[in-house]
């Protein structure tokens, strides 16, 4: 028979009031914090004692290091846990079927993988039929990515779709972090360290190498997820912005801890280079009844970003509206950033407005959790995924143009009960198979490859006479005529 209890945290880490029906969970609040929790009181060893030699209640102690032992402190992440049983009490791991849709390598010699131009876009992946029963974990469909976890270098991107809550199964990833979106229906995961109720609007990362599971409280859901490789997700600086602003530390939320006592079978199911192992054990996976450490899922409502372009003049480069950063190997680059666009303010005066036109180095993968799209006059339905690979022109249609340019700028609120993301990703990105053939829903951008800017004008045409009399005053040949 199982049995939990929803923990507090010891001394020195205050938590939240359960949020209510949505969400019956407590949380300790802090980006990057060094946090200490028990579930039942003084399960932590004493203060400056990790591994005493009798742990409080005949516990264990186990640590986790989500970084190497050898690592700049302010790069280090680990998390000491005090459980009824070492995780590493279970059977020999069996390699699973493989998942044809899971991908995690993404090379020219992957011949399930492929690089192209194009511009893409996928989704709202369908639900599965009724009569199907697919987990959080087997609804997971590769759309791409870039490098691979051997190297600890790269990143791939996910949608979901699923119906069906994980019951005795646990999901260890060994590969590398998620960020998970949510779009419909809400995932109450439980993790090693805690609970965490997670409903569309908020994002969510569990870092690799924790165990956790997801329950379906609301039925079918589905969303996206993006899995980076050897980096984990900070805050981005803030420069010359100051001291606020952009995402507040203070409202990234994460679990305390809560454990059963369960001694029936259990599975679980790990990820090492897309591959899948499963290995059973007689016990509960989440048995931790005290932990303290900084390598913790965490949980944050995108809402509460707070965006900082409204401006006199000229717009900043999207990354403005950047939540979080993975740095990748290459100093002060990021592997990834990602952005919200939540309602905001547009104050900019004698400047046009909509994006401008430009190509980028990155790849923008480009989703909508719900709400209206108000970046481009392009219909982004709630639930959809599109790419724009690195260096291929994009920018608005002409009509769009000649409005911006022509309108009368004053200052609106865009963005009302909307919440549209972008990742950039900062190299080329492979697609799967399942991306650009099996997913039913994979389709070229309607009206966007090519013949969306086919009507563009070119209106510098309209002003030759005027250039033609400013040439001839400067003593220079017309426009269309040879220098004498
Ligand atoms: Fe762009």
């Amino acid at each position: 028979m199982a049995y939990s209890t929803f923990g507090t945290s010891a001394a020195g880490s205050r938590t939240t009031p359960p949020h209510g029906e949505e969400d019956p969970y407590r949380y300790q609040l802090g980006f990057g914090n060094y946090f200490s929790t028990e579930a039942v009181p003084d399960a932590l060893p004493e203060p400056g004692r990790n591994v005493p030699q009798k742990c409080p209640y005949d516990l264990y102690s186990e640590q986790l290091n989500g970084t190497p032992f050898v690592s700049y402190r302010d790069t280090l992440q680990h998390v000491w846990m005090y459980r009824i049983r070492p995780a590493v009490a279970h059977a020999r791991p069996r390699q699973m079927a493989p998942n044809p849709d899971i991908e995690a390598c993404f090379s020219k010699q992957n011949p399930n993988v492929h690089f192209t131009p194009l511009t893409h876009e996928w989704g709202p992946l369908e639900y599965p039929e009724e009569h199907e029963q697919v987990t959080f974990i087997q609804g997971l469909k590769t759309i791409g990515g870039w490098g691979d976890p051997t190297y600890k270098e790269g990143l791939a991107m996910h949608l979901y779709s699923c119906n069906a809550s994980m019951g005795k199964q646990a999901f260890c990833n060994n590969d590398g972090d998620f960020l998970i979106l949510p779009q419909v229906g809400r995932l109450d995961i439980q993790t090693e360290l805690g609970h965490l109720m997670v409903k569309p609007g908020e994002l969510c990362v569990i870092q690799a190498g924790i165990r956790w599971r997801v329950s379906l409280p609301d039925g079918p859901s589905r969303g996206y997820v993006q899995e980076i490789f050897g980096s984990h997700y900070e805050l981005p600086d803030l420069g010359v912005i100051g001291s606020n602003g952009l995402a507040h530390p203070r409202d990234f939320e994460y679990p305390v801890a809560s454990f059963d006592m369960d001694q029936s079978n259990w599975e679980v199911v790990c990820k090492v280079t897309g591959d899948f192992y499963s290995y059973k054990q007689n016990h509960t996976p989440f048995d931790v009844v005290a932990w303290h450490g900084s390598y913790v899922p965490f949980k944050y409502h995108m809402e509460k970003f707070v965006p900082l372009a409204c401006a006199a003049k000229e717009q900043c480069d999207p990354t403005i509206y950047t939540v979080l950063i993975a740095k990748s190997k290459t100093p002060r680059v990021s592997l990834s950033e990602f952005a919200v666009y939540t309602a905001k303010h547009i104050t900019a005066l004698d400047t046009y407005r909509p994006p401008y036109y430009h190509r980028n180095m990155s790849t923008e993968m480009l989703g909508m959790i719900y709400g209206e799209y108000h970046g481009s006059v392009r219909d982004v339905q709630e639930g959809c995924l599109s790419c724009e690979n690195p260096y291929m022109p994009h920018g608005d249609a002409y009509k769009a143009w000649k409005e911006a340019t022509t309108a009368e700028l004053k200052t609106e609120v865009v963005g009302r009960d909307a919440l549209s993301f972008m990742f950039h990703i900062n190299n080329h990105f492979g697609l799967t198979k399942f991306a650009l053939e099996r997913n039913p829903s994979t389709k070229s951008i309607p009206g966007y490859e090519g013949e969306f800017w086919d009507d563009l004008q070119g209106h510098f045409m309209d002003h030759l006479e005027e250039i033609n009399g400013k040439l001839a005053a400067a003593g220079l040949p017309k426009l269309g005529e040879k220098p004498v």
